[in-house]
């Protein structure tokens, strides 16, 4: 289902190069397989898609069908990081581009919040809940999360206010901890209905559990046929072999990080995949950044971006690499249509459909790119929809294991993340951080 194709790297590889690379890969994998590499205690995100049961999608759409008997039409969903990017980025690909300005509406929008620090954000916010009929959804699997604790102490103030405290219990659903964290004793003392993130599962590796499933049900998408697609990828990527996908990912894309392309750029040619770049980025960026080494992730949406990312891309300094994700089918038809008076000299295109101008500008931007130095990797699926989705996922969650391992870090944590903490926690005055404030602020006179 999910194709790899490094063709467009040949030119800057040698055959051997790559063998020795999937050499790498294969033992790679084979330690994350095997569960004896750093990081081991955080698995758990591998067979989610054959182990989730059918019953929590269930209890995801008894939510569902709750909130809309109480006639709810905007979801807030409260989380960062790997709290809110697996849910963002599946919502913004399977939504109509224009679902928010259509007349007809299929369930409650959901919108995000607790992923800034913005006031302004906050308070647009609580314009828009004044408006509507509302229920929340927190996440936080550490449940001690500053951004979202922030957002929720004032959206669930804002909910019991609204509907009193015992249907503020009925509208807000947390998914945290089976036991410890604030978020926790917090829903246990409300008595909110609340979902588990298992500890061995890490933040970024967690939108096939209830951290994505519970809002992508309430978006009103299929989480069954995102699960189907993304077992179709555990198989697949549960296989010891060149012709894995993951294990041809990984290889490629250290491979040519050994040879000075620092900077991965993730490609897609459909707007609706702006938010995979997000997700990916996290993923890639906290799995690997770490001990002074790692390919840096970026991510663009053509042809948008060819119009300001597209010189630099072409023409810059010479440490990129892409990965272009390819959807082959449209899900939409759309021809243009002939003009007699072809004012605009387009008449060669009268037949073709949009979607074609858009696969030659992505093969006529492959080849510039190959000649401009850049090495290009393919990453296809069929089309965009929830099993392509889900496998997708997968195949990217397995082939970070790999290529962290490849790499030579521990893929499954993030100490780096610690440090902007500690030093806001200081600033805001946070009880035990005094001297730590001290010295940060003499540092910034
Ligand atoms: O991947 C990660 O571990 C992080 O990005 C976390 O998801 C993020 O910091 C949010 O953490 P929590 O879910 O504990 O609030």
């Amino acid at each position: 289902m999910i194709k790899v194709n490094a063709g467009g790297c040949s030119s800057f590889v040698k055959d051997a190069e790559y063998k020795e690379y999937v050499e790498k890969a294969l033992s790679a994998f084979d330690v994350l397989e095997s569960e004896t590499g750093a990081g081991n205690d955080f698995l758990g995100w591998k067979h989610l898609p054959t182990q989730t049961p059918d019953s929590l999608i269930s209890e995801c759409e008894a939510i569902k069908d709750l909130w809309a008997s109480k006639g709810v039409d905007l979801v807030v969903v409260i989380g960062i990081g790997g709290s809110y990017l697996g849910a963002k980025c599946a919502i913004e690909a399977l939504s109509h581009s224009f679902a928010k300005q259509l007349a007809s509406k299929n369930g409650p929008e959901i919108v995000f919040a607790g992923h800034n620090l913005s006031e302004e954000y906050i308070c647009e916010l609580m314009d828009l809940m004044k408006e509507r009929n509302v229920a929340a959804v927190v996440i936080s699997k550490s449940g001690t999360t500053t951004e979202p604790a922030v957002a929720f102490r004032l959206i669930k103030q804002y909910i019991e206010t609204v509907y009193g405290a015992k249907e503020a219990a009925e509208r807000i659903v947390a998914v945290t901890d089976a036991h410890k964290g604030a978020l926790k004793s917090l829903s246990t003392q409300e008595g909110y209905k609340t979902f588990v993130i298992e500890d061995n599962v890490g933040g970024r590796f967690s939108v096939l559990t209830p951290v994505g499933i519970l809002p992508i049900v309430l978006a009103g998408f299929d989480m069954r046929a995102m699960l189907k697609g993304a077992a179709e990828m555990e198989k697949c990527c549960g296989e010891r072999s060149e012709e894995n996908p993951a294990i041809a990912y990984a290889a490629i894309r250290n491979l040519l990080y050994s040879k000075g392309k620092k900077v991965e750029i993730l490609v897609s040619y459909n707007p609706k995949l702006q938010y995979l770049g997000e997700w990916w980025k996290q993923l890639y960026g906290e799995s690997e950044g770490k001990d002074g080494k790692g390919i840096f992730p970026a991510s663009v949406s053509f042809t948008t971006d060819l119009h300001s990312m597209g010189q630099y891309i072409q023409d810059g300094e010479r440490m990129l690499m892409e990965t272009v994700v390819t959807v082959e089918k449209s899900n939409r038809d759309m021809t243009i249509a002939n003009d007699p008076q072809n004012l605009d000299g387009l008449n060669f295109l009268t037949g073709k459909h949009v979607e074609e101008c858009n696969a030659m500008a992505e093969l006529g931007t492959k080849l510039a790119h190959i000649d401009g130095g850049v090495p290009q990797i393919s990453v296809s699926i069929e089309k965009i929809d929830e099993f392509n989705l889900g496998g997708l996922f997968y195949f990217f969650e397995k082939a970070c294991g790999i290529s962290g391992y490849i790499l030579g870090v521990n893929p499954f944590n993030q100490p780096g993340v610690e440090a902007y903490k500690k030093n806001m926690f200081a600033l805001l005055g946070k009880p035990g951080y005094e001297e730590q404030a001290k010295a940060l602020r003499d540092r910034l006179k």
